[in-house]
Order: C-alpha cells, then structure tokens, then sequence
C-alpha cells in the first residue's frame, strides 16, 4: 500500500514542521509533505542526520536543529521562527528507555514525547494557521490514567509504563487544546495519529539486547513500512476529520493497513485529567497557550 491510500491534496506554498524528521515516521511525513508541495522544516535533535535525511527527499527541506529534551533549545527554535506554519508535525519520541532525566530533570518520555511538544507547540501556535498533529501510540491505552503524584516516576521506574503515559498524555494534550483553541475562536485544529506498528528505529533504546533482537525480528516480520505507517499522520492532517480526532491504521485491531477515524481508551476521553495535564504542564516548563496571539 502507498500513500494511494490517502488522497492528498496540493499542498504548495504552505510550510510543514515535522519534529524528528530525520528517521522512520517523521521522514516519510516529510517525504511525502514535500512530494505534494509543501516547504518542510525538518527539526531534528542532529543536524548532520537532518540533512542527510533531506538529501533523500525531494522538494523544499529545510533543517533546523531542537532537541525536546531540553527547553532552551525548544524555545530557541521557536524564537528564530518567522512566518506562517499550516502544520505543525508533533512526531519525534522515544520509547522504553532505560531511567534518564532531560536537561529540565523530566522523565525522559514523559519529558520528550509530551512536554517539549506541549512547550514547542504553544511557542508556536502564534504562527500556526492550520492543524497541528501529535503522533501517539495504541500503547497509550495500556496506561490507566495520569500518576499526578509521581509523574517523572520517580517511586519505580518502568520503561514501558512511562511510555503509556506520555503517549496518553499525547493524546489528553491534543484534547485540551483543541477545547483551548475554540473556545478562543480559532480555526486551527488539533488532531491526532497513531501509526500502529511500523518498522522504524524507536524499538532500539531499550539498552536491553534480547529485548532489541526480539524487536527487530518482530519489526521485519511483523510491522508496516514506515511510509505506510505515516499515513495515519497525512490523513490527520490533510483530512477532513474533526477537532481531536484520532487518526490511525484500521487494518488488524488498529495495527496495520490504510487509515482511518480510530478510537482511544476512555482515558484518553478524560477532560478533568486533560485540564490538570495542561495546567501541570505550564507549570513545569513555564510556558503558557497564547490566546490573544492566535492566528487561525
Ligand atoms: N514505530 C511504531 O510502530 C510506532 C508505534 C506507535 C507510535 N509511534 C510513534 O511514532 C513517533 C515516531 O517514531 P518512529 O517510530 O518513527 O521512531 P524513530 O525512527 O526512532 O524516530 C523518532 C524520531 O524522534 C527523534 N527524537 C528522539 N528524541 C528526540 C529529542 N530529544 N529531540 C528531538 N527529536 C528527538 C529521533 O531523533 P534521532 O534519530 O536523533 O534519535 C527520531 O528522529 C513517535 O512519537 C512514536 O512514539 C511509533
């Protein structure tokens, strides 16, 4: 299956960024971004892994570096932005790390794949016209909620639980903003997208090597091409889906095939635990929603 799939429109003179663009998900997004005309400001973590990745792509690339592991340079990024973004591509994450802190002393999934995206996306939003997509996983329905009380885990560290977590708090941010966005009167629209299983490199930080070569066994045999797990990405993106609407595969209970409209946990339905996530957020990285700056 190719991005056939899909139908996606022309996207010329309008300018995408994908977080973690130089591998797997984030750069076929791109690809195919770029192959429908669209500007694509790859921001990655490695700049030399930017670019090589944007010498495979055709079209307009661009590379800029940010590391959402570390707040300064999230809102380095976002100080050096000029001009409009009609999608903002929340898809860089890892997964399963062994225990580490960020440089602000989050969790490190927790830190990364939620809070840094929760920081680059309200820094941003002043220039965003159009969607912003957040990239989770079906794994988030293995978390039961939010642990307000120790949400960097730090009475018992589990990789894969703190995984869950920050992929269901992938899923309660884009609620609670897409909620933030109208009451504000915005057009611009938070959405979703959850890839089911594809081949990429996020399986590889488990710093467990029997883990890893199951993994990897599972991720020839098992798993979609990693263009075909973007789609769910491009169809929440280019689609017409509503507000917080979640994207994903809707082949083998959610795991592969083309993409549709997909559901979620009731967790993830939770708006009171949506509302404490984004106020608990704004406190830890001390960035607010821009309600008077909004362009959409
Ligand atoms: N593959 C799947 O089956 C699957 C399933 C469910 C959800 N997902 C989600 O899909 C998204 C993309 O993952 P993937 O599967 O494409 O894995 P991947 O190939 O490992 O790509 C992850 C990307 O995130 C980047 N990244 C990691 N830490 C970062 C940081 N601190 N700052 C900036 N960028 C950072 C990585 O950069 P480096 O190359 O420099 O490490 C890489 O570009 C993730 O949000 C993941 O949770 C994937």
């Amino acid at each position: 299956m190719e991005t056939q799939a899909v139908i996606i429109p022309d996207l010329s003179g309008r300018t995408a960024v994908v977080t973690g663009a130089n591998s797997g998900l984030g750069l076929e997004t791109a690809r195919i971004l770029a192959r429908k005309g669209m500007r694509v400001v790859l921001a990655v973590r490695s700049e030399d892994k930017g670019r090589e990745a944007a010498a495979t792509i055709e079209g307009n690339t661009e590379v800029r570096p940010l590391d959402l592991a570390d707040l300064a340079s999230v809102r380095a990024f976002a100080e050096g932005w000029e001009g409009g973004i009609h999608l903002l591509i929340n898809n860089a994450g890892v997964m399963a790390l062994p225990e580490s802190r960020t440089e602000d002393g989050f969790e490190t999934q927790f830190g990364v794949n939620h809070l840094g995206h929760f920081a680059l996306t309200n820094l941003l939003l002043p220039h965003v016209a159009g969607r912003v997509v957040t990239v989770t996983s079906g794994m988030h329905q293995m978390a039961q909620g939010i642990d307000f009380d120790d949400l960097h885990m730090e009475k018992g560290y589990h990789p894969a639980k703190a995984y869950a977590q920050s992929k269901l708090a992938n899923l309660l941010f884009t609620l609670e903003l897409q909620r933030r966005l109208e009451e504000a009167g915005s057009t611009v629209l938070s959405v979703a997208a959850h890839p089911g299983y594809a081949a990429t490199n996020l399986q590889g930080h488990t710093g467990n090597p029997v883990l890893h070569r199951l993994l990897a066994v599972a991720n020839t045999v098992i798993a979609q091409k990693a263009a075909v797990g973007a789609l769910p990405t491009i169809y929440a993106a280019t689609q017409d889906v509503p507000g917080a609407a979640l994207a994903g595969p809707k082949g083998m209970g959610g795991m592969r095939g083309a993409p549709a409209l997909a559901s979620r946990s009731e967790a993830a339905w939770d708006s009171i635990a949506a509302r404490r996530l984004w106020t608990v957020s704004e406190e830890l990285t001390g960035v607010r929603f821009p309600e008077k700056d909004l362009r959409g």
